[in-house]
């Protein structure tokens, strides 16, 4: 990485004015179909070979390529997307540029979601890290890449907060909960953006999917979400509020219904929410085909129906895949004076990133340079790192893990997801270096060293979804089914190796197009024969380590009650084997924290932590006759190879006004025999007021290091921010006077407690 990562725009001397001067330039000439061609970006895959145009969303492609570059040539295409080749960037701006009457280059934007060649552990495995210093180099480092070949624009991060395991989507996001959600949201905007948009090396960031798309139905991809008021703004909004004041450059519209109206037609959401209450100054682009959905909910009339309605809730930019409704908007806006001022202000927010983005002035990128920075070795060390921070250690009784590679004659490897690179890497990425890819199995083997027998075997076949993946048909995507897989000779293999080695590593959990967009489920258990696979090894009487590749909870019952050490490591990326290898032969301490409750089974969802109390609150935990209604391993659980002692809970003011703020302490000890990380986490409840309160909430995190034998003193800002909520009946923010209890702790269920009082303002 260059030393100028952090430096100063280069394009500084754009002022607001030259920005605003320049924009009306442009419009004075602009025709109405280059204004609505400014606002229509097109997926581009190439020249696809037809046998290869498979539809997408149901659209062909054929055609496709031709018709774009047209459209670019005529200045008629403000944005593309898909295109990650430097040297097609560039062929492609040149047609912009070189090609219409006012050469405003197109914006290109990607999904870099967590990396681009250099890929990271998933989303909600970076959330994990409870770090958002971690988060925040990852994304950098992810735009570095990214920007070297010509993109400009992420359609990341993913801020949906999810509360339901079913839904795929969960891996993109940080979990369940509002404040851990907003503290990720901003560290990934200020890692994809920088300072300020046009910060060398960075990209637009696009938090999404504006707004409550993780509550599907039934977890369900796309269905509908009927948020309450008070889940909105107290659960759903604060990441993409965190997002904003970040100072993200754009924002994704969400596919669904939101409490009955298209969140894509939804002008509370972009004009009266966004815009209005938060001051966005950003601009706004469809998900792919929204706008054009607002056809297919019912919503709109007809294509052009569905153009104007979109632009005037305030989306400034279709995603098409194809047949753009916004083409429809020159006639639409002849004979509408609102919808075109709204096309007008939509264009103006358009070309106000691409100056900002210093595009009039660098439109090319330069395909050696890309080369140099898509191998920069410092970027796969990033990355090993945040797979070490990430990882989350569920159990490890009698201290099986880490295990001393000095004492071991052999060890099984077992499971087809320990040898695989691709599922290593996990979802949603497509430009990764499969040579490269570190997988389990090789992180044991190089770590273990030559005096270990690592000896493996897959035990299973992969599983296999029930329907197939749209994504699987990016190459190499959908696991392979071996040809002659001997089911019942590889199983027994599998479980010899076990018993005739010191300890069983064994890796299960989902392949990676097992999760993911349009990757929900109706269960959570591990597919195929992967809990059969577990109770044959344990059975041997070898000690099992076992490590789950995941992105979200799964039914891990069994697991939990008889094997002796569970290591959560996601999907870790690149370099996942290494930081792996390193996790368990000790020389990192786990420390990663879990961004959601565990629960024990499908049926118990949605769990969360910060739920309200209501009748007979002793029987929570008995709520079902047939399970216990507690999660298998709550949030912001995670163990270390070390033990922490929290004491001394203290505060500087007992009582505050509303408006005030005080501070909270809390001295932390690594009591155990190595250096340890801990994310200490601070929880309230408010005891009475105008509304009912969760039984906890996250209000502030910090992850610490400590050497075995130290101890440091935790301190913690509380007021306003933190104290305030969104009251559905006052239909605004409000401060309770009331007794707050405080913890702090390790976890969710922190026992070290104290209390304070907040009092009525003075009238
Ligand atoms: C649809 C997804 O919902 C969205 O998150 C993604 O950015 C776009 N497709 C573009 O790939």
């Amino acid at each position: 990485m260059t030393d100028d990562h952090e430096s100063s725009s280069d394009h500084d001397e754009l002022t607001d004015e030259a920005i605003r001067s320049r924009i009306d330039h442009l419009l004075a000439g602009m025709t109405p179909a280059e204004k609505a061609g400014q606002l229509t970006q097109y997926f581009y895959f190439g020249a696809l070979p037809d046998s290869d145009a498979e539809p997408v969303g149901g659209i062909s492609l054929s055609g496709q390529p031709a018709m774009v570059e047209a459209a670019l040539g005529r200045g008629e295409a403000g944005s593309l997307l898909f295109v990650t080749d430097p040297a097609e960037t560039n062929r492609l701006q040149r047609l912009a540029v070189e090609g219409s009457r006012f050469g405003i280059p197109a914006l290109f934007g990607f999904d870099v979601i967590h990396g681009f060649r250099t890929i990271f552990p998933v989303p909600i495995a970076m959330a994990a890290s409870w770090d958002p210093a971690t988060i925040e180099l990852g994304q950098s480092v992810a735009a570095r890449e990214a920007r070297s070949v010509g993109i400009h624009w992420t359609f990341a991060p993913m801020v949906d907060i999810a509360r339901d395991p079913r839904w795929g989507r969960m891996i993109e996001g940080a979990g369940e909960d509002p404040y851990l959600g907003a503290a990720v949201a901003a560290a990934q905007v200020q890692g994809f953006q920088g300072r300020a948009l046009g910060t060398p090396e960075r990209v637009i960031a696009g938090p999404k999917h504006f707004a409550g798309y993780g509550a599907a139905l039934g977890g369900r991809d796309y269905d509908e979400v009927n948020l309450s008021d008070s889940e909105l703004w107290n659960v759903y909004l604060p990441p993409f509020r965190a997002a904003v004041k970040a100072g993200a450059g754009n924002i994704m519209t969400a596919y669904m219904d939101l409490n009955g109206v298209p969140a894509t037609g939804n002008h509370w959401l972009f004009t009266e929410v966004l815009r209005g209450t938060w001051g966005f100054q950003g601009f706004v682009v469809s998900d792919a085909q929204a706008v054009h959905n607002l056809l297919t909910h019912g919503f709109a009339e007809d294509l052009s129906d569905a153009g104007v309605r979109g632009l005037t809730a305030g989306v400034d930019m279709e995603m098409a895949v194809g047949d753009p409704a916004y083409a429809h908007l020159p006639d639409a806006v002849a004979n509408d004076r609102t919808a075109a001022a709204a096309l007008d202000a939509s264009v103006r927010r358009v070309l106000e990133a691409k100056l900002r983005m210093g595009l009039f002035d660098a439109p090319y990128v330069d395909e050696k340079v890309a080369r140099e920075v898509l191998g920069d070795p410092a970027h796969r060390e990033v990355a090993r790192v945040a797979a070490e921070r990430a990882a989350v250690l569920l159990r490890n009784e009698d201290g099986l893990l880490p295990l001393d590679a000095g004492t071991l004659g052999s060890i099984a490897v077992i499971g087809p997801l320990a040898d695989s690179k691709r599922d290593t890497l996990g979802p949603w990425c497509f430009d990764f270096d499969l040579d490269e890819t570190v997988t389990v199995l090789d992180g044991i083997r190089r770590k273990a060293g030559a005096d270990v027998r690592v000896r493996y075997a897959p035990g299973i076949r992969p599983p296999q979804r029930t329907f197939p993946s749209m994504f699987d048909m990016f190459g190499g995507n959908a696991p392979v089914d071996p040809e002659g897989f001997d089911d019942e000779a590889e199983l027994k293999r599998a479980v010899d190796l076990a018993d005739a080695a010191d300890v069983a590593v064994l890796v299960v959990g989902e392949s990676q197009n097992m999760i993911g967009e349009a990757a929900s489920r109706s269960s959570l258990e591990l597919p195929g024969r992967q809990l059969e696979l577990i109770k044959a090894v344990v059975e041997t009487g070898t000690p099992v380590v076992l490590l789950v590749m995941n992105g979200r909870p799964l039914d891990l019952r069994w697991a939990a009650e008889h094997v002796p050490a569970i290591l959560d490591i996601w999907y870790p990326g690149t370099q996942g084997g290494t930081a792996v290898a390193n996790l368990v032969f000790g020389t990192v301490s786990p420390g990663g924290k879990l961004p959601f409750s565990w629960p024990r089974t499908v049926g118990q969802i949605p769990m969360i932590y910060a739920h309200t109390r209501s009748h007979e609150p002793d029987n929570q935990g008995k709520r079902y006759w047939d399970e216990e209604s507690t999660p298998l391993f709550p949030f912001g659980h995670g163990l270390a190879y070390s033990r922490f002692d929290y004491s001394s809970l203290a505060v500087d003011r007992r009582s505050i006004g509303a408006g005030e703020s005080l501070s909270v302490w809390a001295e932390v000890a690594n009591v155990g025999d190595r250096a340890a990380d801990e994310v200490v986490q601070l929880y309230v409840h408010q005891r009475s007021g105008s509304a009912s309160r969760p039984v906890r909430e996250l209000k502030g995190f910090r992850r610490i290091s400590l050497e075995a034998g130290e101890s440091t003193t935790v301190e913690f800002p509380l007021g306003p921010d933190e104290l305030r909520y969104w009251n559905a009946t006052v239909r605004d923010w409000v401060l309770d006077a009331s007794t707050f209890d405080i913890w702090v702790g390790g976890d969710s269920t922190a026992e070290l407690t104290t209390t304070i009082k907040v009092t009525r303002p003075q009238a």
